[in-house]
């Protein structure tokens, strides 16, 4: 699998991720996602980058472009220096949130996704990453 483009964000502010939603959804486009596949993977990095802010502060985002030879995708990866998340299986859970959000973020996020992963250490970081393919 070849990663053929790159690019990073810093997510500091509400307008960062807007920026990404932007990002993702060209970036989907330009790829020839068709526009279901476009809504899945910018609904699933609004609400990644929106936690990225939200819980740790901010943090940093990169889109990688993916190949396959047979089909094109989108690796999305959120990083942050923020508390980290000490339990992952209940962060999943729909309806669970530390803050003041429907807790379905997360959860919601890995089922618009083909391949999803947390990382994360309390009281180093979150490392998330999602990709979609074409
Ligand atoms: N980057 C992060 N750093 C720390 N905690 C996080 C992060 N992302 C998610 N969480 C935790 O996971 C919980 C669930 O996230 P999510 O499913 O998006 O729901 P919501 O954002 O509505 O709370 C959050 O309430 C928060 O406690
Ligand atoms: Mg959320």
């Amino acid at each position: 699998m070849a990663t053929d483009h790159a690019d990073q964000l810093e997510i500091a502010s509400s307008e960062d991720v807007v920026r990404v939603r932007q990002r993702v959804r060209e970036a989907a486009v330009s790829l020839g996602f068709s526009i279901v596949d476009q809504t899945k993977i910018v609904t699933a990095a609004s609400e990644l980058a929106r936690n990225t802010y939200t819980y740790a502060g901010g943090g940093r985002f990169r889109l990688d472009v993916l190949s396959n030879g047979r089909r094109n995708g989108l690796r999305l990866v959120f990083e942050d220096d923020g508390p980290g998340i000490p339990d992952i299986e209940k962060a999943l859970r729909d309806g669970f949130t530390t803050g003041n959000g429907l807790g379905m973020g997360l959860g919601g996020a890995r089922r618009l996704v083909n391949e999803f992963e947390i990382d994360s250490r309390p009281g180093e970081g979150t490392r998330v990453t999602a990709v979609r393919w074409a």
